[in-house]
């Protein structure tokens, strides 16, 4: 046993999702939050400026000493998670992987479609380890910038949301994806939005809960779970806590208490 928090961090609050997951999945375990939303995007910058923020933001969470670190950002998974883990000493859940997992689950499914910021589909890791991991699969792989800020100004169900959907799936639905990840934190917010373009016949996979059971199974299999049932969940954002709030009860489902962090 191991009371110790887990932490979690992300460009932003687009994180919460996975923390929700996790809530769901581990409601034992305390939870760390860090959204660094002083500075996101990350995803429209370099590889190197991603990889400098994210060992920042690691190391805040470390100093308040959590057990294991979930690379809640899909950006920074793509493109740091070996210097993030390498930095960690303690253990280190991506979201990558998890997520590809579980879409690759159901065998009928031949046909993949990715979207994610740019820096993410740049790297191409989806659609390497999704070559790697199903065999014979196509993926067809999108970097969808717009949908980022869509969600950040609360336009998720507004018909400039429907517009922008249609416009960057397109080719895919005509295609005939017969799954599409959701490879960025802020997506699981456009998903009525995205089901409603594609229709019934295409899964939707989102990074939340395939993460929260991979930690689980991190946890369990190095002893690390917690066993304190009244478990607690602390947010920090590296800008003004305020502005995040209401995209947070979006993404979580509540409204949470944050606090400033300096990064
Ligand atoms: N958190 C990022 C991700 O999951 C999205 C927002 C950003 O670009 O920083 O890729």
């Amino acid at each position: 046993m191991d009371n110790r928090a887990v932490g979690v961090f992300d460009s932003g609050v687009g994180g919460l999702t996975v923390v929700k997951a996790l809530r769901e999945v581990l409601p034992y375990e305390d939870i760390v939050y860090i959204g660094d939303t002083a500075r996101v995007p990350y995803g429209t910058r370099s590889p190197e400026t991603i990889e400098q923020f994210a060992l920042e933001v690691l190391h805040k969470l470390l100093e308040k000493e959590v057990k294991l670190v979930v690379v809640a950002c899909n950006t920074v998974s793509a493109t740091s998670l070996p210097q993030v883990v390498q930095a960690a000493g303690v253990p280190v859940i991506g979201v990558i992987e998890p997520t590809v997992q579980a879409a690759l689950r159901d065998n009928q499914i031949q046909k993949i479609g990715v979207i994610g910021t740019p820096a993410t589909i740049k790297t191409g890791i989806y659609q390497r380890k999704i070559a790697q991991m199903g065999e014979g699969v196509g993926v067809m792989a999108k970097a969808t910038p717009l949908l980022v800020p869509i969600v950040e100004e609360g336009y998720h169900e507004h018909e400039v949301a429907t517009v922008m959907v249609a416009e960057y799936l397109g080719a895919m639905k005509e295609a005939g994806i017969q799954a599409l990840i959701l490879g960025c934190t802020h997506y699981p917010a456009l998903k009525t939005a995205i089901a409603a373009f594609l229709g019934d016949g295409v899964r939707i996979i989102d990074s939340a809960e395939p993460t929260a059971v991979a930690v689980k199974e991190r946890l369990e299999k190095q002893g690390l779970l917690s066993d304190t049932p009244q478990a607690t969940q602390i947010y920090f954002t590296s800008d003004s806590p305020e502005q995040s709030m209401r995209l947070a009860e979006v993404l979580l489902g509540e409204t949470v208490k944050m606090e400033k962090i300096e990064v």
